[in-house]
């Protein structure tokens, strides 16, 4: 039997959905049911109605889905796929903040641990950040973990005071004005679109600043013919089976996320018929880290 078949056996066997992410191997975003930012994922994660989800993205996704639907069982392809970025953050700065600022609200990044989660007042995705930072009554805004997010927020949103953070996306990050400049003066006709993981540095520079979906979208409507794409290289996959006519360049050398990467079809195969690679999580932390992400969903809807 192929391992097509397998996966798709196992699957109603176990009643089971996948869920992928734009920046994972693009053989698996091809078997996923459901491909698409984090945003949209989780949202599919809270509704969705077979009983097991496998979620096929680093750990802050699965833990997501979890807090979202505790009655499905949660798995995942490779447990040691994670998000540096999710841990950057510490309690004890964001205890200090609070002290500092008393009308302060802890905005947190969906790619975050649990833990982070229970501490902070709403969840963003890099698709709803700004306009559920707009919507909050608090002047004061705690941005975590990713520092290149919050300060592209700030910048949109003018009428806040924002504290920023230190986290930042590696992946994002290697990616330099310098790179983008020098692919911009090679295609000098194309568009710049960029993930607001990107340093400002880079997003100044950009025609469109937006998430993985977002800059999908927009290469498929723009009117332009070719594109510099400042994300993780994922994403081509999609905007190249959408827009096959359309050409896309890299803006650096390195634009590849080694946990997104570990998700293999062999291993969603494995995880679909040993069923031990569980999401698992003490309730009271559960329902915690569920009050950010409902009122995400809530304010980003
Ligand atoms: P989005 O898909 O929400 O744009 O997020 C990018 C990302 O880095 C996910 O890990
Ligand atoms: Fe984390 Fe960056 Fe990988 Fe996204 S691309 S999972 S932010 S390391």
């Amino acid at each position: 039997m192929s391992i097509l078949d397998t996966i798709n056996q196992l699957k109603k066997e176990r009643d089971a959905v996948i869920l992928a992410h734009y920046y994972v191997n693009d053989e698996v975003q091809a078997i996923a049911d459901y491909v698409g930012d984090s945003f949209y994922l989780s949202k599919v994660a809270a509704t969705v109605e077979a009983k097991t989800i496998l979620f096929c993205g680093v750990s802050f996704m699965g833990e997501s889905a979890k807090i979202l639907n505790p009655e499905k069982t949660v798995i995942m392809p490779d447990m040691a796929a994670d998000c540096p970025m999710a841990h950057m953050a510490d309690i004890g700065k964001i205890k200090q903040v609070r002290e500092e600022y008393k009308d302060v609200a802890v905005v947190c990044y969906i790619n975050s641990t649990a833990e982070l989660k229970t501490y902070s007042d709403v969840c963003v995705t890099s698709s709803n950040a700004l306009k559920i930072v707009k919507a909050l009554p608090n002047q004061h805004i705690f941005f975590i973990p990713d520092e290149h997010l919050g300060r592209y927020v700030a910048s949109q949103a003018p009428d806040k005071h924002f504290i920023f953070n230190d986290g930042f996306c590696h992946v994002h990050k290697e990616i330099t004005p310098e790179s983008v400049a020098r692919t911009k003066k090679a295609h000098p006709g194309a568009e710049v679109l960029a993930h607001p993981e990107c340093t400002m540095e880079v997003t100044a520079q950009a025609d469109y600043v937006g998430s993985t979906s977002g800059i999908i979208d927009y290469a498929t409507k723009s009117s332009a013919e070719e594109f510099i794409i400042c994300t993780e290289l994922g994403v081509l996959y999609e905007l190249k089976s959408k827009n096959p006519g359309k050409k896309f360049y890299p803006a650096g050398d390195a634009q590849c996320c080694p946990d997104m990467k570990l998700i293999t079809l062999e291993k969603v195969a494995d995880a679909l018929k040993q069923m031990t690679n569980t999401v698992e999580m003490e309730e009271e932390m559960r329902l915690r880290a569920n009050k950010p992400l409902e009122r995400m969903l809530e304010l980003g809807s």
